[in-house]
């Protein structure tokens, strides 16, 4: 079952304001200096404040909705207006005010119809992938990928440097690991951001590892969210599938809003390799499952006429598992997205050219992708490679069939180009054309990255 947003607690000084005194001459008294506990309890699209004092006595109360009146005074307080009488909210820091003024924004829908993120994205697909990563078992499926988890702790830490004193933003906090291991290497303050409702518990590792000074949990897309200030350095996990499935990589280049002149980005930059393999049982496989509409009697009903829609479907997904790299039948091609210089609409529509020089003759029945990313730090350059030859990360690799194989031979080259289109499922149309140049023989396809075939044992 869907959880909802993070619960809030803040501390606050509170002081009531009646019209009278909001526009009378003179300045207004401070709020009374008596420390109080405010709560946010999410409900749905709303929110629940409630003020209580030191005996656990509720002192204001009020709903946070899309007709909650509000305003901004100055750094660190925020007044909300419930008819004739306001009540003055003054809040701990810069940042607690952020975190507050952010679930403000979401309970009032600002920014819904204008946010880059809703522009790009269907709601159903958004509902969905934030769902996903709302469990935490899912957080935990990642924690555990070794490779994956080492590789980034190993990258933070082995650049401490980089990290020592700075403000760092992590998006897509999820548990809030990175940040963690960010305060590891000495970071003064991180804003850990995350969308979906496993911020709540990345605000009790927080809390329960006694870093609430240090790292900030913003629940909120990163595109919606502001930040109280300009940060050092960006960490973030934003690769999917063949490095660009769930167009996580475009909120990640998005966060660059927030980086400062000379601000460094973790990973920095992302290669995505292909090769063309051979793999006749795949290519029968595939066809094996599509005979099963060639039946004209199942049950008594010939569903034979589906069986070119069924083989159609099952060639548009692309396969998702490891392999031998005997299959790879030439040197791979390399495309290199450079997270410090790319912009957001540099990934709408990602072209990929290649030439591919045959290492060995026999049936081409697709291309394999896989992708590394390396982290340049002052002190060392690491890498994550999901590539067939290292250790396998639950990225696996992804291959790609043709519609129709391709006869080539040793010498001969094989050409042609992968075109990723983005779309608003937060993943993207796959177009290949390939072409033998020495035969003229030509092939290609079109998949669906959203839905891949999980091949894997
Ligand atoms: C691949 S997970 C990585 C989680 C965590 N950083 C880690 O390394 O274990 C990506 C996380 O980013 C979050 N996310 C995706 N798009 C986001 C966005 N636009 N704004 C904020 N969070 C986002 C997801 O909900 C998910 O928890």
């Amino acid at each position: 079952m869907a959880r909802g947003p993070a619960r809030l607690q803040f501390r606050v000084q509170l002081r009531f304001v009646t019209e009278e005194q909001l526009f009378g001459p003179g300045p207004l008294s401070p709020p009374t200096p008596q420390s109080l506990r405010l709560d946010v309890h999410p409900a749905g699209e709303e929110a629940d404040a409630t003020v209580t004092d030191a005996d656990g006595v509720c002192v204001f109360k009020c709903l946070l909705n899309r007709d909650t009146e509000c305003c901004r005074v100055g750094k660190e307080s925020i007044l909300i207006t419930l008819g004739y009488n306001s009540a003055l909210l003054k809040f701990e820091s810069h940042a607690d005010l952020s975190s507050f003024s952010n679930t403000l924004k979401r309970c009032r829908n600002e920014k819904k119809e204008l946010s880059v993120f809703n522009q790009r994205t269907e709601e159903a697909s958004a509902v969905q992938y934030f769902q996903f990563y709302g469990c935490i078992s899912q957080q935990q499926n990642m924690m555990q990928d070794f490779v994956r988890t080492a590789t980034y702790h190993r990258a933070i830490l082995q650049n401490h440097i980089d990290f020592r004193d700075k403000i760092v933003l992590d998006v897509g906090c999820g548990s809030g690991i990175l940040s963690f291991f960010a305060v590891q290497a000495g970071a003064r303050r991180v804003y850990a951001v995350e969308a979906s409702s496993v911020a709540q518990y990345a605000e009790m590792l927080v809390k329960n590892n006694h870093l609430s000074d240090k790292i900030i949990v913003l629940p909120g897309k990163i595109e919606d969210i502001s930040l109280p200030e300009a940060v050092d350095v960006i960490i973030s996990e934003p690769m999917g599938y063949m490095l660009f499935n769930e167009r996580m990589l475009e909120s990640y280049l998005h966060s660059k809003k927030w980086l400062k002149a000379n601000g460094m980005m973790f990973p920095t930059f992302g290669d995505i390799h292909l090769a063309p393999f051979s793999d006749e049982q795949l290519y029968m496989e595939h066809y094996s499952r599509a005979n099963f509409w060639y039946q004209q009697c199942f049950y008594g009903v010939n569903l034979s006429s589906l069986r070119g829609a069924a083989v159609d479907e099952y060639f548009r997904q692309p396969i998702v598992d490891t392999f031998d790299i005997r299959i790879l039948m030439a040197r791979t091609v390399k495309y290199t997205v450079n997270f410090m210089d790319a912009e957001e609409a540099d990934l709408h529509r990602v072209e990929i050219p290649f030439v591919f020089q045959m290492m060995q003759s026999g049936l081409v029945h697709g291309l394999a992708f896989w992708f590394d990313v390396a982290f340049v730090g002052s002190l060392v350059t690491v890498w994550l490679s999901t590539a067939p030859t290292e250790p396998l990360t639950h990225w696996y690799q992804v291959r790609c069939l043709l519609h129709t194989p391709l006869f080539a031979k040793e010498g001969e080259t094989l050409s042609g180009r992968v075109l990723f289109v983005a779309n608003r499922r937060q993943s993207y149309d796959i177009q290949i054309v390939a072409l033998v140049n020495q035969t003229g023989f030509r092939s290609g396809n079109i998949l669906d990255l959203k839905n891949p075939f999980f091949r894997f044992a």
